[in-house]
């Protein structure tokens, strides 16, 4: 069965590997394939490892807000608890579940978007972001994380969080960021939900 769907999706030069028994309180709320579709759920399949690796330290360590998934209903959300699942994490399992999320593939969340917005904020990000955030914010050799087709609501968290000082950023980050208005934050967000041309 997951044979036949990794086959589907074309996904065949990828190793074919079982998920590691650390993972299986994962893909509940980041799917068993990607993407994640429970809103302020990020997809972390085929992110960089490195940045795999520091979310889930910095989230272990409490520096990191630890959000629950926002759900259509209260009775979509599964009863498991972020925060405690990643504090009980080791260093052995937060580099086994990095490796393994690296090594899949990445599939951009379909969703709307403003065109206009999202024009506006293409101009943005070839400016300010792009150095950092290769291919239109979708290169996992970058190491910058992956923003191109991200949950609208995850999106939107993360760079409030980065503005509101909540999230650690490396190369002042978190200054360019706060440097936008509002509208430009908006703007850059409707770009990450445009797909790829
Ligand atoms: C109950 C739902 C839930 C479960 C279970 C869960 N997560 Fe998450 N995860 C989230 C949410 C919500 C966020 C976004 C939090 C935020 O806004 O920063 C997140 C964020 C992340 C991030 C940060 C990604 C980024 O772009 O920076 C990583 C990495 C991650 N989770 C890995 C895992 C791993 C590995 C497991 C299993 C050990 C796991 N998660 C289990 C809900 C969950
Ligand atoms: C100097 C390099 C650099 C520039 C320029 C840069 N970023 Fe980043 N960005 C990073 C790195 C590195 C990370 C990963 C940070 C981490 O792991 O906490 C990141 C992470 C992010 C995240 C969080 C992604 C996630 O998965 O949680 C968002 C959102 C983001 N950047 C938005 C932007 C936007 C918007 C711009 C342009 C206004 C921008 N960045 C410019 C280096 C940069």
């Amino acid at each position: 069965m997951a044979a036949a769907t990794v086959l589907l999706l074309g996904a065949a030069e990828l190793p074919a590997a079982d998920p590691p028994a650390q993972a299986a309180s994962c893909s509940a709320c980041h799917g068993v394939e990607a993407p994640s579709l429970l809103p302020g759920v990020p997809t972390i399949h085929g992110m960089p490892q490195l940045v795999i690796e520091n979310a889930l330290y910095d989230y272990r360590a409490t520096i990191r807000p630890c959000r629950k998934p926002g759900c259509d209903e209260p009775s979509d959300c599964p009863p498991l608890d972020f925060c405690s699942i990643v504090a009980g994490l080791s260093d052995q399992d937060i580099a086994v579940l990095a490796e393994w999320y690296a090594g899949r593939e990445y599939v951009p969340l379909p969703q709307e978007y403003d065109p206009g917005l999202a024009a506006r904020g293409a101009l943005l990000h070839a400016a300010r972001c792009e150095n950092c955030h290769g291919g239109g914010g979708s290169r996992p050799q970058d190491q910058a994380s992956i923003l191109r087709g991200q949950p609208r609501d995850y999106l939107v968290n993360a760079i409030g969080d980065f503005r509101q000082e909540r999230r650690i950023a490396v190369a002042e980050m978190h200054v360019m960021l706060q440097e936008l208005s509002a509208e430009e934050v908006a703007a850059l967000v409707e770009f990450y939900l445009s797909p790829r041309d």
